[in-house]
Formats: structure tokens, sequence, C-alpha cells
């Protein structure tokens, strides 16, 4: 089942000169976990922010071509031009790239309490799904804490535990490990694998760190001026070494060293999976799904 379809989206924001993205389509799977990489102003953003809506229903341009989405839990079809967000992002969560700058309540259960609440969800299942998002994503134990005194990784965490506690099937995170050191980094792409895996959350990521996609995610977009310049498996695009150069994406140094000892006669495949970041084990123990 597709759970986005996208369409010949263009989009060009209100007094920009040109296009921010064209002719962009692709779609993806249930239980997916996309990556999404290319050069700085390529588009990654932009593309993240039509997925939930936010363009062109807040931010204004010009918008053509169709995304929908499809709720794989209800088989529920929306066309984000005709959907209000707060629709949307109970199907969509979007994590952004500075988690300051989506907490602004005074306690970590408040900060996750707050979309669900929103919504008017009754105050048990708000509560159900607080405990819920804060185990999967290893806060338990911080609920009254001040979120500015968290951890880059733990604030990161739980920007993601606010938008699980909207129960959304799919994930979009841009960069969201970009502000993290290597501990924090860690912790949140072990959480996005754990949340696609066990959790059968799809997932599109926005992530420089390409060594992770390049082991973990199902497909990759190369996002570049504006609108897909390659699109396939990690293995695939492994192999398009020189347009990844040109377009100025960086690729994971064991490629780089795979392709060298390919030319050499040395080996005969490459090596996709430098084991830089293991999964953290310490999300694994003790998890808890919503029934
Ligand atoms: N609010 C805006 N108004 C006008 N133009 C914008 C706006 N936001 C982004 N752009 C332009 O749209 C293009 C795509 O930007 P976008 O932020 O989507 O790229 P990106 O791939 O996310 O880059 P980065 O890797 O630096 O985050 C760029 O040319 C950028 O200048
Ligand atoms: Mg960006």
């Amino acid at each position: 089942m597709n759970v986005v379809e996208v369409e010949n989206l263009g989009f060009t924001y209100r007094r920009a000169e040109k296009p921010s993205l064209h002719d962009v389509s692709f779609s993806v799977r249930k239980g997916e976990m996309i990556g999404v990489i290319g050069p700085s102003g390529g588009g990654k953003s932009t593309l993240c922010l039509t997925l939930n809506g936010i363009i062109p229903n807040s931010i204004k341009g010009d918008f053509n071509g169709t995304i929908l989405i499809r709720d794989p839990w209800t088989g529920e079809e929306f066309n984000t031009l005709e959907t209000p967000v707060s629709k949307l992002s109970t199907i969509v969560g979007l994590v952004l790239q500075n988690p300051e700058s989506q907490l602004f309540n005074m306690t970590v259960e408040e900060e996750v309490a707050f979309g669900p609440e929103s919504l008017g969800i009754e105050r048990n299942e708000v509560l159900r799904r607080v405990r819920w998002a804060l185990k999967v994503t290893g806060l338990r134990g911080l609920e009254k804490e001040f979120p500015p005194n968290l951890s880059g990784g733990q604030q990161q965490r739980l920007a993601i535990a606010a938008v699980l506690a909207m129960r959304p099937s799919i994930l979009v995170l841009d960069e969201p490990t970009s502000q993290l050191d290597p501990r924090g980094k860690r912790e949140v792409l072990g959480l996005i694998s754990l949340l696609n895996r066990e959790h059968g959350i799809t997932v599109i990521l926005v992530e420089h760190h390409t060594g992770y996609l390049f082991r973990n995610a199902d497909r990759i977009l190369v996002v570049a001026d504006g609108t897909i310049a390659l699109e396939g498996k990690p293995e695939e695009i492994a192999e398009e070494v020189e347009t990844l150069r040109r377009i100025g994406v960086k690729i994971p140094p064991s490629i780089e060293v795979s392709h060298e000892l390919r030319k050499r006669g040395l080996v005969k495949g490459l090596s996709l999976t430098p084991e830089e970041f293991p999964p953290l084990k310490e999300h694994h123990s003790d998890l808890g799904s919503l029934p």
C-alpha cells in the first residue's frame, strides 16, 4: 500500500524568483524508510513541509501537482490541498532540525500532552499516549523536567515524543541530528530505527549522515535543484558516485573506499555497512506499544 503519492509536485515561495520544487513525483510504501539526501538549497526542507500540508496551507505560494496521504490504519485518503494541517498532522508527524524550536512547554510531560490535548482528546487517552511516547523514546523518569535542561539528544527525542503522541503513521524528519553530538546522534538514529522496525512507522528522513541511510534506508531520494535527481535502493545509489560527487552529495567514506578497491580488482561488490552507528540497545529493553 502506498501511504504517500506525490505527483508532478511544484512549489514556488511567494516573491521567490524560481521554483523551490518542480516535477517531483515519487511514492512511499507503508513501513518503508526513505532517506532524502542532497546539496544545501536543493529543496529537501521544502519537500518535508509539503508532506504534512504546511505548504501550501500555512506557507503560501504557487503550488501545483498533487500529494495524497493514505492512513494505513484506517485506509482513508487525503489530498493535502483539501485537508487542514491539524488533520494531516495526525497522520504525518513532522520533526524539524532544531529541537528547541518545537519545545515550548514547562515540563516534558506537558510538552508531549500538548498535541493530543489540542485535538480535544479525552484526558485518560492523553495520559496513555504520553506514557507510551515517553517509554518508546526512552524518556521515562524525566516527566517533570524543564525541557531546556535536557541534553540535545534528549530534547530531540522529546520533540519526536511530542509528535508521536499524535499517533502518526508516517514520520518525516528534517535533519533531526544535525545539531547533536555523536551520542545524541546515536540516540536519535537508534530511536528512528526502532520506530520504523518495531512500530511499523513509515519514515522519511533527511539526513546528512549518509552512512546511516546507506545502511538502513529501503530507498534513497537524491533531491537537487528542486527535483529528484536520483532514486533507488542504497546499493543502486552507491553505484552513482560520479553523479553524487557532481551534485555535491557527501557519500560515506566506506563506499568511496569500496569503489576504489573494486576498481583495483581487489573486491567484487560494494560495502554499504560501515558499523559507525550501531542501534542503541537501551531503547530496546523495555518496549511497550499502544494497543
Ligand atoms: N521561506 C522561503 N522563501 C523563499 N525561498 C525559500 C524559502 N525557504 C527556502 N527557500 C528557497 O528554496 C530553495 C530550497 O530550499 P530548502 O530549504 O528546501 O533546501 P534544503 O535542501 O532543505 O537545504 P539545506 O540542506 O540547506 O537545509 C532554496 O533556494 C531556498 O533559498
Ligand atoms: Mg533543509
